[in-house]
Order: structure tokens, then C-alpha cells, then sequence
């Protein structure tokens, strides 16, 4: 039986269309599903949509519709830019399927009738856009300390989760687990809010009727949280143990933006705890984006449009800007210059050329013909050695979800060969008939570095790899084997790579 490997995005909102926000989180979800894949792990990937609550509520009644028509459209724009963004998903939840309600309502009503949910009344500040209480200490003038906009005093019935109970327990678990929160900047926020003290979650309210009823008591809607966080468990089945729920959980990596860290590392915790099941292995906080320089946002009109993105750009080239400009964790910048600038020299440059110049000069040499190679010489293990310690880092890093770094390595590797052709100089060798043996060796390590290279691209930049693999006469086996030196079989014909990536000249504008 194969390693499972379960990763999973947040599930989006339907009151926003998708933003590069949105397809950052579900690209890198992307690149590990696909890399795991590439290792022979049995990948379950898990993406989907948050439909319940008073906003989306709310953002129907605005545009005239049922909160499920709104959800109905929305849901298409979401899975329509994963298709165009090349996201290879196993499954992808909505809310209001049948069988995440069935599963939402399972584990509310286990963990009240263990008494871990009692009811009890509220009186807090809300704040709606961020369907969070806050207390009047949290409050900055007023206004919601997230978002900033003004918050009203709400006082109801509500149902509440004892989280102060496991308080002792969440923390001991944070501690023991060095890799449970990531990364550890935001992993010390979180210890250090849960040391302040868990106050008991309210988990349901009484204020709106969209979402999903508290089991025995309808005037009751589950809290738009509990009902989302519960998405990674339901979508496999649960409370089903003989399916994938049985198979996949607990998790192995949650990927999510940080702007939902507490949800993910306090709360959803918690509720598991009280379930009796297991937690998380890891869960991953990447940064925000800005758009060149600022804030985005809708009143800014300044929001980056991935559909525009991947329609002037392509998709693989949006792909690897997204992942290779900003440390994963870290807040970055998105520009049209700083892409363009990617593409000319990363891609068009170094990988596109050194394609061009490998698949050109084996045909004109060898009409296309892989050698078998020769005795190695120095200058060969070298290059050999530095395609295989590649693999390595790539390995480290991805483990770690240093996205950036890896596509780094990646990039050392393939400088390396171009630097290779210079040292090796095969125009020479080709004057002299004597070398023609070292000369189909010189070639045969220079593809061979690539088809390891774009073996692994093939996480990152699907399309792109397939083609480079095909014309370099492999058709990409997904296996652990394709990532060891020696996989290029002599006689394999290469084709003459034509341009990845044309170089982009027109000064970029917003
Ligand atoms: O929070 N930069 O959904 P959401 C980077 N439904 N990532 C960004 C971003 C930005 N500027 N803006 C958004 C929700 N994101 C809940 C989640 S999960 C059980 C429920 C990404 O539609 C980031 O991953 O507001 C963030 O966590 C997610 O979009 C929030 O999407
Ligand atoms: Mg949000």
C-alpha cells in the first residue's frame, strides 16, 4: 500500500470572486499535491467553498438572489480558474452538500452531548465582514482589531464550545510538536494568545437563518466557522472510518493564509479534542500579497485578476512568478515589472535557452540520437553531482514548503548547465572526429541534467514540463526512478525544442 499524503486550501467564500490571494494558496497546495504524486504517494487533495453565513447572506439579498443561486455562480468562477490554473484537485467541497451537513451536525451533536457544548447567552461586539465577537478590551476605538471596520454590540442565546477546557491540552500539544503551526514566527503568536487564555466560543447564532441548523434546536444557526473548519473531515466522509476519512485523516498539511491562523490552530484544534480525533500534522500560515505596494482591495480597484494574469502571461509563467518571487510565509509584492522581469530572465533565458541550445546541438551533431556516454570526466561528475544534490534540496524544501528555495535550487542546476556548455564547448569537440565519443557524452549529461530539472518543474509548471520531457524523448513517468541520473536511455531521438517562454518587450502597465 502507497504513503498517503492529505493537503488541503481553505474553502473560499462565494460573496468575492477569486483573487491571486485565493490562487496562491491553492497553487502551492498544487505544486506539493503534484510533487508527493511525482514520489508514488497516494495524494488526496482537497479544495472547495465556504457558503454559509450571515455575508454571503447578505451579499445575495444585495445582488437579488438566493444565497444559493449567489453560491451557484460563484462556485464556477472558483472552478473555472482552477482549471485554467492547471490545479489538479482530488475533491472539492460545498458547504451546502448534503454530505458535509450530515457530518457538521454529526459532530456538533457529539461534542454537545458530551457536555463540551452548552447553552448559554452573549453579549459581545461584532464584527459582520469578519463574523468574529471580539470583547470591548479588543477593540481598537471601537472597531474590529482585524479589519478595522465598525463593530455592533450583539446580545443573544447562544450555544457555546467549552475551548477553555483544552486550553492546558493545546498547548502541551503545540509544545510537544515543533512542526504543528508554521511557520514559527506565527507559531509563537499562537502560543502566545492561547497563554493569555481561551475564553468558551460561541458556536451559534440566532441573528440570520443561511447555514446549518443546531441539531434539536432550529432557531439555532452553527457558527459559519465551525461549520467551514469541519469541511476537511467531512469532505472524506465523516463520521464513515471504513473510506477516506479512515484513510487520509489526520491531515497532513492545512494551507492556509494568515489571516486565518486562529481559526486553524486554536479553534479547529480544539473541536477536535473534543471529537476524540486526531489533529492536524502541520498547518501553514503563507503571507499577504500586495499589489505594487498596496493594500488590495475593491474600493482600491486594484485587485489582481488571475484570469487577466494567465491570459497576457500564460499560466506556467504566473505559476512560477507566484511561487518564486516571495519566501512561502512571507508577505510580498506583486507588480507586472517584477513578473516580466522573471519571465525574460529565469525563464525565457535560463531555462527556455539552455533547452534550445541542448535539444539543437544534439540534433545537429547526432541527428537527434542520445549516446550512450563514456567514461566521465571530472567536469561531468561535477555537474552530475550538482543535478542530484538538487533533488536533495528540492526534497528539504518542499518538505519544509520553501517553494521559493527549491525553484532556487532548480535554478542553480540549470545556470550550472549553461555554464557546462561553456566549459565543454561541444562546437569544439564537434571539429574533431577523435572526439565524437566525448562529445555524445558532454550531450548526454547536459540533457540528462534537464530531464531531471524538468521532472521536477512538473510540480511547478505542468505544461511547460510535459513538453520539455516529451521532446526530450520522455514521456514523464511519475515515478521516484525519473528523479535518478542514468533514466535517459541511450538512442532515445530528441526533438528540437521550439521557445518556452518568448521573451515579453512591451513595458508593462497596469
Ligand atoms: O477566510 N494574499 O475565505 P476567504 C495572499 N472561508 N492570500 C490571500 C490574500 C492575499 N492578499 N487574500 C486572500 C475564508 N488570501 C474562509 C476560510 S477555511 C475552513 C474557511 C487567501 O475567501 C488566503 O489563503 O476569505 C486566505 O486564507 C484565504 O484566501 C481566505 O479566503
Ligand atoms: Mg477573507
Amino acid at each position: 500500500m502507497s504513503r498517503t499524503f492529505y493537503i488541503t486550501t481553505p474553502i473560499y467564500y462565494v460573496n468575492d470572486v477569486p483573487h491571486i490571494g485565493h490562487a496562491y494558496t491553492t497553487l502551492a497546495a498544487d505544486v506539493l499535491s503534484r510533487y508527493r504524486k511525482l514520489q508514488g504517494y497516494d495524494v488526496h487533495f482537497l479544495t472547495g467553498t465556504d457558503e454559509h453565513g450571515q455575508k454571503v447572506e447578505k451579499a445575495a439579498n444585495t445582488a437579488g438572489e438566493t444565497p444559493l443561486e449567489l453560491a451557484d455562480r460563484v462556485v464556477k468562477r472558483f472552478q473555472a480558474l482552477w482549471e485554467k490554473l492547471d490545479i489538479s484537485y482530488t475533491d472539492f467541497i460545498r458547504t451546502t452538500q448534503e454530505r458535509h451537513k450530515q457530518g457538521v451536525s454529526h459532530l456538533f451533536e457529539k461534542v454537545m452531548k458530551q457536555g463540551d457544548i452548552y447553552l448559554g447567552e452573549y453579549e459581545d461586539w461584532y464584527c459582520t465582514p469578519c463574523e468574529t465577537f471580539w470583547t470591548e478590551t479588543q477593540l481598537i476605538d471601537f472597531k474590529c482589531p482585524d479589519c478595522n471596520r465598525p463593530t455592533e454590540k450583539l446580545k443573544e442565546e447562544s450555544y457555546f464550545f467549552r475551548m477553555s477546557k483544552y486550553q492546558e491540552q493545546l498547548l502541551a500539544h503545540i509544545e510537544a510538536n515543533p512542526d504543528f503551526i508554521q511557520p514559527k514566527s506565527r507559531r509563537n503568536e499562537i502560543i502566545a494568545f492561547v497563554r493569555e487564555g481561551l475564553r468558551d466560543l460561541s458556536v451559534s447564532r440566532t441573528s440570520f437563518t443561511w447555514g446549518i441548523p443546531v441539531p434539536g434546536n432550529d432557531r439555532h444557526i452553527i457558527y459559519v466557522w465551525f461549520d467551514a473548519l469541519a469541511n476537511y473531515i467531512t469532505a472524506l466522509g465523516y463520521p464513515d472510518q471504513s473510506g477516506d476519512f479512515g484513510k487520509y485523516w489526520p491531515v497532513d498539511v492545512h494551507l492556509i493564509g494568515k489571516d486565518i491562523l486562529r481559526f486553524h490552530a486554536v479553534y479547529w484544534p480544539t473541536f477536535l479534542m473534543a471529537a476524540g480525533l486526531p489533529l492536524p500534522k502541520k498547518v501553514f500560515a503563507h503571507g499577504w500579497w500586495t499589489v505594487e505596494g498596496q493594500k488590495m482591495s475593491k474600493s482600491l480597484q486594484n485587485v489582481v485578476e488571475p484570469n487577466m494574469l494567465i491570459d497576457r502571461y500564460g499560466v506556467d509563467a504566473v505559476r512560477y512568478f507566484l511561487l518564486r518571487e516571495v519566501p512561502f510565509g512571507l508577505d510580498g509584492d506583486f507588480s507586472h515589472a517584477a513578473l516580466v522581469n522573471r519571465i525574460n530572465s529565469d525563464l525565457a533565458n535560463d531555462l527556455g535557452n539552455l533547452l534550445n541550445r541542448s535539444t539543437a546541438m544534439i540534433n545537429k551533431y547526432f541527428d537527434g540520437i542520445v549516446q550512450k556516454p563514456e567514461q566521465l570526466e571530472p567536469i561531468d561528475l561535477a555537474h552530475l553531482k550538482k543535478t542530484s544534490a538538487m533533488v536533495d534540496q528540492v526534497e528539504t524544501c518542499l518538505t519544509e514548503l520553501a517553494f521559493s528555495k527549491a525553484l532556487q535550487a532548480i535554478w542553480e542546476t540549470i545556470s550550472a548547465g549553461n555554464k557546462y556548455i561553456d566549459e565543454t564547448a561541444p562546437w569544439a569537440l564537434a571539429k574533431e572526429p577523435a572526439k565524437v565519443e566525448r562529445l555524445g557524452t558532454v550531450l548526454y549529461c547536459l540533457l540528462e541534467s534537464q530531464r531531471i530539472v524538468h521532472t521536477l518543474l512538473s510540480a511547478f509548471m505542468p505544461g511547460t514540463a510535459a513538453k520539455a520531457l516529451a521532446w526530450l524523448g520522455t514521456d514523464g513517468a511519475q515515478t521516484d526512478a525519473a528523479l535518478q541520473w542514468g533514466g535517459l536511455v541511450p538512442g532515445t531521438k530528441i526533438i528540437k525544442a521550439e521557445p518556452l517562454f518568448p521573451r515579453i518587450e512591451d513595458k508593462p502597465e497596469l
